[in-house]
């Protein structure tokens, strides 16, 4: 089963993953996957950001992961991938994802860009492009650190996510959010 760990840069991907590795879990880094194998195709400087693709990151992970018992596929574009069988989304109050890329030290173009994705569910929508509505989950990790977050994605893990209902997309709404940021 491949489990992808996706979220706005900054709402701690990586982070809940070395957890999630230090308990056993097997945990790949989308972003170092698509380094190493040459899928970067260029680069959007306008967005500073890498163009990956996207075909060949499927294809390899398809043929690599799809037959393990579960693999957390981490990065800011596994929920891209239609090979996933569940897609996690960490959700982030803007506020604390401010604070978060600031730690990073992410310029304020920048911080400011994925302030936004955050607000407007830019992830959500994507997923929901590529993926049916019952294979989504979100978590608010707001008031959650690494080690809670990590807990509750291995809780769901084991109980095959039936119990999911309380994460199902929707509930997360940081639209008021928008207004704040002068
Ligand atoms: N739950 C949390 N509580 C407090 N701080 C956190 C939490 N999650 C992440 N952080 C901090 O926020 C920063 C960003 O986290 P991290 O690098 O894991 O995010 P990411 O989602 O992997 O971002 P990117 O998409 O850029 O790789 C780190 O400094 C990390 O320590
Ligand atoms: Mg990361």
């Amino acid at each position: 089963m491949i489990i992808a760990l996706t979220g706005t840069p900054g709402t701690g991907k990586t982070s809940i993953s070395k957890v999630l590795a230090e308990n056993g879990f097997e945990t790949i880094d989308l972003n170092k996957i698509a380094q190493e194998q040459g899928f970067i195709i260029g680069r959007d400087e306008k967005r500073d950001t890498n163009i990956v693709d996207i075909e060949k990151l499927e294809d390899f992970i398809k043929n690599n992961y799809s037959s393990k018992n579960i693999v957390f596929v981490e990065g800011h574009l596994s929920h891209l991938l239609k090979c996933a069988d569940k897609i996690i989304i960490l959700r982030c109050h803007p506020r604390m994802l401010r604070s978060n890329l600031s730690i990073k030290n992410w310029k304020e173009e920048k911080i400011r860009e994925n302030f936004e994705a955050e607000i407007l569910d830019v992830i959500l929508c994507e997923a929901l492009e590529v993926h049916s509505e019952e294979k989504i989950l979100e978590i608010d990790v707001t008031n959650k650190n690494v080690y809670d977050a990590a807990s509750l994605i291995i809780d769901l893990t084991k109980k095959g996510f039936k119990n999911r209902e309380k994460y199902k997309i929707g509930n997360i709404d940081w639209s008021e959010e928008i207004l704040k940021d002068f």
